[in-house]
């Protein structure tokens, strides 16, 4: 053996005696403990617990559900017809998340206990609304809907107002599309960024927005026929209220006369979030809602469409 073949040989050598030896699988019981002994170096603690939770659950997962071969191709196939269907425009990864009630879950288990409940950023946030001063109309193309005044008022837990908080708000139209969608609405229809006054107010002029359908000609579609369920979000408005020194509220605030509120289609509604469109004696409609931010950092997410 030449030098060259004696130092390769030791380089090997030393490289399995450093192998860690995570053992070999018996049956289907000693599986996971292979798997999960094999990960157990991960350096990263979060990492390390996120993944042995992941295969824990994924394992009880088939043991439960004991997939067939045939099945587990066709759900290899939806995953990659989900990535294949994602793209600039549209985002079925997210929406498959979204139709699971996962993405509420995140929202939810996120949550403090006190304090306006979140909800789903949702696709359609752009991160550049006009800046819009108090009373101003966002309906820039009212579409032929009902006229609708929205007054809000933000808080901190402590029932104290929150003056000079940014509240930026958008909305589908009265036939169930955001203007990106639509090509008759003028650019940034029905979106604005409001501030908050000295007592927390704010208040804007709009039309009441419709119901609409989530994309349904891409694998999740698929999902939702093979369900029986409807494509439906019941009508709502997004919130979003920063301010420094308080965790960013992400929310929406729904039609409670919309025949889906009760049905979702990803969950987003809670009994709080179920807001009142009400008519009043000056004859308009109104919706009014308090907003209670919680103490903690603003953070502004990237916007999922420019
Ligand atoms: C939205 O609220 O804009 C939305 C949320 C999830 C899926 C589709 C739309
Ligand atoms: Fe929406």
């Amino acid at each position: 053996m030449g030098r060259y073949e004696t130092t390769t040989a030791k380089c090997i050598l030393s490289a399995v005696q450093n192998i860690h030896r995570h053992g070999v699988v018996r049956d289907a019981d000693n599986v996971t403990d292979v798997v999960l002994n094999a990960m157990s170096r991960t350096p990263d603690p979060r990492l390390r617990e996120i993944m042995a939770a992941l295969v824990r659950h994924a394992h009880a997962f088939v043991r439960e559900v004991r997939p067939t071969e045939e099945e587990f191709e066709k759900a290899v196939d939806f995953l990659v017809r989900l990535g294949q269907a994602s793209g600039p425009e549209k985002n079925e990864v997210i929406l498959a998340s979204d139709l699971l009630g996962i993405s509420t879950l995140i929202v939810m288990v996120n949550k403090e206990e006190v304090g306006t409940d979140p909800a789903l950023l949702g696709p359609f946030w752009r991160g550049n609304s006009p800046t819009c001063k108090s009373g101003e109309d966002i309906a820039r193309d009212p579409g032929g809907g009902e006229p609708l005044e929205v007054g809000g008022r933000v808080v901190d837990r402590e029932g104290r107002p929150v003056a000079g908080a940014v509240v930026d708000v958008w909305q589908a139209s009265p036939v169930g599309l955001y203007e990106n969608q639509d090509e008759k609405q003028p650019d940034h229809n029905l979106r604005g960024r409001f501030e908050t006054d000295a007592e927390g107010g704010f208040h804007f002029r709009t039309v009441r927005p419709a119901g609409y359908p989530v994309p349904v000609d891409g694998p999740c579609g698929e999902m939702l026929r093979a369900q029986q369920r409807h494509p439906y979000r019941p009508a709502h408005i997004h919130f979003m209220i920063s301010r420094e020194g308080y965790r960013t509220l992400v929310t929406q605030v729904f039609d409670n006369a919309d025949a889906a509120i009760e049905s979702d289609v990803v969950f987003g509604v809670t009994p709080a979030l179920s807001g009142n469109f009400e008519r009043r004696a000056d004859g308009k409609l109104h919706l009014d809602y308090e907003f209670i931010l919680q103490p903690g950092v603003r953070r502004i997410p990237t916007p999922p469409l420019p």
